[in-house]
């Protein structure tokens, strides 16, 4: 099977086969940033611009160095010092990029549905860096691609996703990523952040984290979205930690090797105690490089490149 789309918008609306196709491709520029010559000449004489309506540390640096190490020329857009400051339309703002050249756009947007809004109006390709609440593709493509890297396999896994469900574009994408490739996921947080109705996507559904965390091979906790929440979803944070923390304490329970994750940014002490970030057993670093080859197969593929190329 061949890749095939214009644009990468959401894990939901991709087949099995094709999420391997990009995990496979992920695999082989691993490989290749690890090198002592990093660039590859394949996005040579195209341009990609970064768009970041939202803050980003991770995602927004690592399409730019993806699209760098692919040999594209980059430029960045942030709302501060761009003319949506003075009321511009997304739409125009995009339109007037592609009219400029550009051959790739990479979103993030606050509304949900934002990248596919671009996609539908641009001829230029349209890369999806978190929507609102909505998805998060490449992060839930670096997640699955440190599970397989580090276990070996994803079917079969039982990987908790713990906090801020509702608020949580990464959990989505996840969810749909490792259901697809045959993962067990438990959903665990508290009522106000993670409703019932996420049972409809395939996953399994609790509020009590100590039940779940001796099954566990893989623990992702989230982030507490605050900027997403109109009104305070817990009574305070330190009974939000008491109860759904990882301490030092709590990670007993786990399995001696189970990886801990976390999209970051990590509000330390809150979803994780600092000495567990920064333990053996996290790869949230990994993660964070693994970005880099993931966004570097999504820019080749959408190209046309092929990984068997590679
Ligand atoms: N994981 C993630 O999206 O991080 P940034 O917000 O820093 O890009």
């Amino acid at each position: 099977m061949k890749w095939t789309r214009k644009d990468f918008l959401d894990i939901r609306s991709l087949s099995r086969e094709e999420l391997e196709i990009v995990l496979d491709t992920a695999r082989a520029f691993k490989d290749i940033i690890q090198r002592p010559i990093k660039k590859v000449p394949s996005l040579r004489g195209k341009t990609a611009v970064n768009l970041f309506i939202e803050p980003s540390t991770r995602t927004r640096v690592s399409f730019e160095l993806a699209a760098k190490r692919l040999s594209a020329d980059v430029v960045a857009v942030a709302q501060e010092g761009s003319s949506f400051k003075k009321g511009e339309t997304l739409k125009d703002t995009a339109l007037n990029l592609q009219a400029l050249k550009a051959d790739y756009i990479i979103i993030r947007h606050p509304a949900a549905g934002a990248a596919q809004f671009l996609a539908e109006r641009l001829g230029a390709h349209v890369v999806n860096a978190g929507d609102g609440a909505h998805e998060h593709p490449t992060q839930a493509m670096l997640d699955t691609f440190t599970i397989r890297e580090k276990l070996g396999v994803v079917s079969g896994k039982h990987v908790l996703i713990v906090g801020d469900i509702l608020y949580s574009r990464v959990a989505r994408s996840d969810i749909w990523s490792l259901t697809k490739l045959g993962a067990k996921v438990t959903l665990v947080g508290p009522t106000t952040l993670l409703p019932d109705c996420f049972r409809e996507m395939g996953v399994g559904v609790t509020h009590d984290l100590d039940s779940v965390l001796p099954s566990a091979d893989v623990v992702n906790l989230l982030r507490i979205q605050h900027e997403r929440q109109s009104r305070a979803a817990f009574p305070s944070l330190g009974e939000y930690v008491s109860i759904y923390g990882l301490s030092r304490e709590r990670f007993r329970r786990c399995k001696p090797d189970v990886l801990i994750m976390h999209p970051g940014p990590i509000n330390r002490g809150v979803e994780i105690e600092s000495e567990l970030a920064d333990g053996d057993n996290s790869v949230i670093l990994q993660q964070v490089t693994n970005g880099l080859a993931v966004r570097m197969a999504v820019l080749y593929l959408l190209g046309g490149g092929q990984s068997e190329a590679l």
